[in-house]
């Protein structure tokens, strides 16, 4: 029987489409100049891969409140050079030293470490550059406001300190609420920051941000539970990285902690809660209730 796509994964691959021709457009005219190795470097990282679920929630989240795609996709792509950043800076071989992402050789393999490092430095400074460009929000207000919220969101407080936190795994990383907080730092995050951003870009009411934030939690712890069981019982292949190193790594997961089947059922309460945040919406929030329910089932 031929599996027919749903719209969201319709829209998904829409999206996937359109951030590779905005990233390719935004590295060519502010990442250019004579260092081509760290140029080829970033487009490596950047282009030909990943699912853009982080700029498909950030743009679905604007569209849902009427902006156009076409005013959703730079700060898309900013949201995107962050994450594109944090994975190749995950894989060096100081941190959880893989050698396979998005089904190809994780860039430090491809190049070289210290290629890598900039690359990843590259990217992270390259997403501010652009969050700061008029054609991000011609209201710099709303600008310095999305700058702010990215900012955070990846630093200390977010993606970067989460990290720091999944490394040290000691004791108290490993209890529940160490292992909720570290995994809202390093994934959730960036996640409930895009559906943040997407909904500053349409929207001034706190009463939208609030839901679309507890949206973007949920499915952002949603997300990094079927990352683990990815990890857990994925098949590399499917997946493009490495599988069974986070068991292997005695990683802190909440899969470690209560086992697959325990942590699926967790992944589906997750799915509800995030389904339950989108209800002031109404019908509008539909492929972003789809996006949630992606979570239970994804293979990649
Ligand atoms: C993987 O993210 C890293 C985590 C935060 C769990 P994705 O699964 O979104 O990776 P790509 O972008 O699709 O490759
Ligand atoms: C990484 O989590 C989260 C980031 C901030 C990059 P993982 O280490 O589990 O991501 P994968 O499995 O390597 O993609
Ligand atoms: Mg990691
Ligand atoms: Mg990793
Ligand atoms: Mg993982």
């Amino acid at each position: 029987m031929m599996n027919v796509p749903s719209d969201f994964e319709i829209k998904l691959s829409q999206i996937a489409e359109i951030m590779e021709t905005t990233l390719v457009r935004l590295i060519a005219s502010h990442a250019g100049g004579p260092a081509t190795r760290l140029n080829q470097a970033m487009r490596y990282a950047a282009l030909g891969g990943g699912k853009r679920f982080r700029p498909f929630l950030l743009i679905e989240s604007a569209a849902m409140l009427g902006v156009q795609v076409t005013d959703a996709v730079t700060a898309a792509a900013a949201v995107e050079c962050i994450h594109g950043y944090s994975l190749v800076h995950d894989d060096l071989p100081a941190m959880d030293d893989d050698d396979l992402r998005r089904g190809k050789p994780t860039v430090h393999k491809a190049f070289d470490e210290s290629t890598a490092i900039l690359a990843g430095d590259a990217l992270l400074t390259l997403a501010f550059e652009i969050l700061a460009l008029p054609e991000a929000h011609p209201d710099p207000r709303v600008r310095i406001e999305l700058v702010r919220e990215l900012a955070s969101a990846s630093g200390a407080t977010g993606m970067a300190g989460g990290q720091m936190l999944d490394l040290d795994c000691g004791d108290t990383e490993r209890s529940r609420t160490g292992i909720e907080q570290l995994q809202a730092m390093k994934t959730g995050a960036l996640i409930a920051s895009s559906c943040r951003m997407g909904g500053m870009l349409g929207s001034p009411l706190a009463e939208d941000i609030a839901a679309l934030d507890a949206y973007g939690r949920a499915i952002g712890w949603a997300f990094q539970i079927s990352d683990d069981l990815l990890d857990a019982e994925g098949d590399s292949e499917a997946v493009g990285k490495a599988t069974g190193k986070d068991g292997h790594k005695n990683k802190a997961t909440i899969v470690g902690l209560v086992g697959p089947a325990a942590a699926r059922k967790e992944l589906d309460e997750l799915v509800v809660n995030a389904e339950k945040a989108l209800e002031r919406f109404g019908a509008k929030a539909r492929l972003l209730a789809a996006a949630a329910r992606f979570m239970a089932s994804r293979r990649s």
